[in-house]
Parts: C-alpha cells; structure tokens; sequence
C-alpha cells in the first residue's frame, strides 16, 4: 500500500463542503433509524424467469421455489397499504425474477396507479415489446428500467444468446410510447471494464436516458462465481469512469445521467462524486417489499430468513410497524471492520444485504483500498 496515494476515506481541507454534504444525508438516514417511514416499495412479483442468468443473484429460472401471490392476494395486499400508509408518497419498483411473466402484470400495476402509487419495472427487456410497453403504459407507470449487461457478447454471455438484442429493442419500445424515463442497468464485471464508453453509447442510441452502473453481490449463482467480481483496482477504475462522465455531462449540458449504484459509504471524495446524495442503503427505515410469496422484507436482495411476517398472516402495516427492530438498531452494526471506523456514523455499518451475503467484503472504503 503506497503512504502516498489518498486512501478513500482520506478528507482535506477543499473536501469541506463535500463533507458538510454528506453529513447532511447522514443526518437524514438518522432520523429514519429513529423513527422509519416507508416511502419505497419493492414487489418481486415473481422468482420465475425466462432467462437463467450467470450472475442471478436470485438464482432465478423457469419455475418458481414457492408459491406466488395471485392477483386478488397482491391487489389486497396493496389495498391495506394505501389505507394505512400516504399511498402518494409510496413508489413501488416491481422486480423479479421477470415480471413480465405475470399476466395480471398490467392490472397490478393498474392497481397500484388507482391507489395512488407510482411505480416502475426491473426486467431483462426480452419480452418488452411496444405492446406491453404501451400497456404499462396505460396502466400508469411512467419509469421502465432495463438491465444491459455490456455490449452483446458480454451480455449474451451471462444472460443467454439473443438476448441483447432483445433488450435493447426493449428499451426503444419503451421509448417508443412515451417513457421519458428509462434506465439501462449494468452489473458490471471485469470483462466490461475495458469498454464501459461503447457501452455508453449502445444504450443511448437504444433510447436509455439514465445508467445505473452496479457491481455483482456474491449471492444466488454469483456467489461462487470469482470470475465475476471485481478486485479494488477495477472498483477504481469503474467509479473513475463514473466520476469522469457526470462531470463531462455536468459540463457540456447533455440530458444523460450515469451513476454509481451501491449501498454502503463511497467515501467523501467519491460519494457525491459518482451519484447524487442519500445513495446508501434504506432496508427498513424507507423500503420495504413484498415478496413473491407474500412475506414481507426490507430489500429483495436480503437472505430469506430476513423476511418480518408474512403479508397473508398479518396486516402489512403491522409487521411494518412492529417488526424490523434489527434493521433499525444500529449497535449490531459496530462490529467487525465497523468497530472502530471514524466513518461509523455516516455509514451505519455499510449496506446490508452486502454485509449479510458478503460479510468478508461488504466495506466499500476497503474495496477501494490501494
Ligand atoms: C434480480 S433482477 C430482476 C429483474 C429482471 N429479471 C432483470 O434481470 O432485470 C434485478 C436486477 O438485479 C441485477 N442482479 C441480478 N443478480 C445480481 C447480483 N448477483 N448482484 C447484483 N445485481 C444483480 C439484475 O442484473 C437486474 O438489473
Ligand atoms: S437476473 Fe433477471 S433475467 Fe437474469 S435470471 Fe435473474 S431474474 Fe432472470
Ligand atoms: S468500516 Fe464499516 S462503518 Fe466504516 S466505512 Fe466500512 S462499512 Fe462503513
């Protein structure tokens, strides 16, 4: 390790108004430790998908592992919600498995619009056409997010044979009928590392407006799979890469936002640097989900045994309110590579479904380190 290079959790003096910034949003995050206010709804609407992913983080493939939530269950259970909760202030992120998959897709998401609720999709794109486009549409929801997993060997590689082409066409469906919002989503590994400008323009010419670039959980099939991880200096050169192009696209005006997705403390240089502020992690003081099987979770992305309740047993609302201590309590959370980190009180502990499936490599100050 170089005793001259700047470490990520280095701060100087023209980092001041960087931190002033970032305590801001710690402040923010505090107060929800303190008193939680679900706000952002996850709907894994099914573990079911069409593709079989290398990296699927859900392990996802043709059949689902359990029972799913029919229609009338989902709809009920988003009915005691909007009595219970500002339905309006509620966005719900319908993911999956594919969500297309469900046919009662476009009367859930009706649904949610009748309540109140705005919503958007995460989906692989292959089964997006402008038809359904235009029904999601219809149906009220106004942001559509499509993953793109690099250009179309890298992609096809890790998510099947045509399927890159498939997305992308999704992606201009989807523009096609009046998305304003579209969002391309890259996992990122090492194999893309050497081309994430091409892949830029791939998903601009498709139509994307925003790119969210993430790196793979070592869960599900990527949880033995070293190959599709990345060691610090390839976390450095993707949030140089991110770093660079916000502030190139800063400068020259253009309508395109690129960021950095994770859900633990980058650092102050870094974390206004590659995303817009409160980029951490939320599991249980804003989000919540509803999984595909009606428990009810703080993210998607946590271990089954986190789950609080389940919705068909309990009222929403009620394992909402009186359930989640763990992820409210902080204390927990000091411990390990945690326990004596000056950055404790504006990181809470890193994000925790990275902590939990990858407790050796959750720090982002470390996976940055030189
Ligand atoms: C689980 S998928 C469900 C939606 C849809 N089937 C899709 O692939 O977009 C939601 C997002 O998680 C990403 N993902 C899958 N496995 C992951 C992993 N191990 N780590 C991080 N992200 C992962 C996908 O690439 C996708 O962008
Ligand atoms: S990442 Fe998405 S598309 Fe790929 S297998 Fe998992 S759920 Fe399916
Ligand atoms: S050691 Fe823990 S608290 Fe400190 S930055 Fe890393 S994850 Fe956050």
């Amino acid at each position: 390790m170089s005793l001259l290079r700047k470490q990520p959790g280095d701060v100087g003096l023209f980092d001041l108004p960087r931190l002033i910034a970032v305590r801001k949003d710690a402040a923010r995050r505090a107060r929800l430790f303190t008193k939680p206010d679900m706000t952002y709804l996850f709907w894994e609407a099914t573990l079911r998908c069409n593709l079989r992913c290398r990296h699927c983080g859900s392990s996802c493939e043709g059949k689902s592992p359990v029972r799913e939530l029919e229609t009338a269950e989902v709809k009920g259970i988003l009915d005691t919600i909007a009595q219970d909760f500002n339905a309006r202030r509620i966005f719900v992120s319908i993911t999956g498995g594919e969500p297309l998959l469900r046919k009662d897709l476009f009367e859930v998401v009706a649904h949610m619009t009748q309540l109140g609720m705005r919503s958007c999709i995460v989906t692989n794109g292959t089964l997006l056409d402008e038809e359904k486009a235009k029904r999601l549409w219809d149906a009220g929801m106004r942001t559509i997010c499509v993953s793109i997993d690099g250009l179309q060997d890298e992609h096809d590689q890790v998510r099947g044979k045509d399927s890159w082409g498939k997305a992308l066409a999704g992606v201009t469906a989807a523009r096609r009928v009046g998305f304003k919002r579209v969002e391309a989503i890259t996992c990122v590994r090492p194999a893309q590392l050497g081309h994430l400008p091409e892949i830029e323009h791939a998903v601009r010419q498709a139509g994307a407006q925003m790119w969210r670039l993430i790196t793979i959980d070592r869960m599900g099939r990527a949880e033995k799979d070293p190959e599709l991880w990345l060691e610090p200096p390839q976390v450095r050169q993707l949030l140089d890469f991110v770093e660079t192009r916000r502030k190139e696209i800063a400068r020259s005006g253009e309508k395109f936002d690129v960021r950095f997705s994770c859900g633990g403390f980058l650092g102050v240089r870094r974390e206004l640097a590659v995303r817009p502020g409160d980029g951490q992690c939320f599991a249980g003081l804003c989000v919540a989900s509803i999984l595909c099987d009606g428990q009810v979770s703080a993210c998607p992305s946590l271990p089954r045994e986190w789950a609080q309740g389940s919705a068909l047993e309990r009222r929403f609302s009620d394992i909402w309110r009186n359930e989640f201590k763990q992820h409210s309590d902080v204390t927990w959370r000091r411990s390990g590579p945690c326990t004596d980190c000056s950055w404790f009180e504006v990181c809470a502990g890193g994000g925790l479904h990275e902590r939990l499936v990858q407790p050796e490599e959750f720090c982002w100050l470390d996976r940055q380190q030189a």
